[in-house]
């Protein structure tokens, strides 16, 4: 039966050569609504609509007005917390290698973390539809306030973020990349994530097989809590800060 005997924890990490796996409860603290909770803006927007690319291809300018009216809360308010910085301090100190994360926040890399793979994309990169052109934050901004959907300035083509929308595959390579890092460490900690997401939540699975050692640090029960060693059920910007101190 899986423990949430922190010491044991606290050791497995303290021996290194860990794999941080993240999703949207790791930014929660951070004010950032997760994906199945019960309130924020994502109640205001149909997921099946700002989230897919069928839908996108049809009309941008559903995405594009969501991306309005949450990228305040969402990218320029939301500020990384300690449960994103414990992960960056674990780093530093060589006890994480990486950190795999579903969430296209980038408020990992805010907080410090260095080597960060992005399943899902970031909603901090854009790029013209029909160029490839590149646009940061401050442009995209600047062309969906010149017209909705923002026009790339040098082909007319319509912009989109570099997010992976559903309906479409990840980026080349990251999810291997991920199993990889999975399959080489000794302890795969979960953290904030309700892992019902494919392929990303077949990571944690990949690690066990592997070899490695499990924790979920997650405030609801997952369907892979069987196989971890051990389980929190707690907030990670409450846990983390903890498994550093000790
Ligand atoms: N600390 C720890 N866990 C938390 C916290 C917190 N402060 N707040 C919420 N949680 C947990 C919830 O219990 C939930 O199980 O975080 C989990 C978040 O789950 P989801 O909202 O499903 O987010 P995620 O697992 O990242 O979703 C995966 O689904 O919508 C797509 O592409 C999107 O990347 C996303 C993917």
């Amino acid at each position: 039966m899986p423990s949430d005997d922190l010491s044991g924890l606290c050791e497995a990490i303290a021996k290194g050569n860990v794999v941080a796996f993240t999703g949207a409860g790791v930014s929660e603290e951070s004010g950032i609504p997760t994906y199945r909770g019960t309130d924020g803006f994502w109640t205001k927007y149909d997921p099946d609509k700002y989230a897919s690319i069928a839908y996108f291809e049809k009309d941008p300018s559903y995405y594009w007005s969501f991306f309005k009216d949450t990228r305040g809360p969402l990218l320029h308010d939301a500020k990384p917390n300690s449960a994103h910085i414990a992960l960056a301090e674990l780093e530093e100190k060589s006890k994480v290698n990486a950190v795999i994360t579903q969430n296209i926040d980038g408020l990992h890399q805010v907080a410090g973390s260095q080597n960060v793979i992005e399943l899902h994309g970031s909603s901090r990169a854009f790029h013209c539809m029909k160029c490839r052109k590149g646009y940061n934050l401050p442009e995209a901004e600047e062309a969906v306030e010149k017209a909705n959907p923002p026009i790339c300035t040098d082909c007319g083509g319509i912009l989109r973020p570099d997010i992976v929308f559903f309906g479409e595959m990840l980026p080349p390579g990251a999810i291997e990349k991920a199993f990889d890092l999975a399959r080489q460490c000794s302890l795969f900690l979960v953290v904030g994530s309700s892992l019902v997401v494919y392929p990303a939540a077949q990571a944690p699975v990949v690690a066990v097989e592997a070899g490695a050692e499990l924790a979920i640090i997650n405030v609801d029960p997952t369907p892979v809590d069987h196989l971890a060693k051990w389980i929190v059920h707690e907030k990670a910007g409450e846990v983390l800060p903890k498994l550093i101190e000790e």
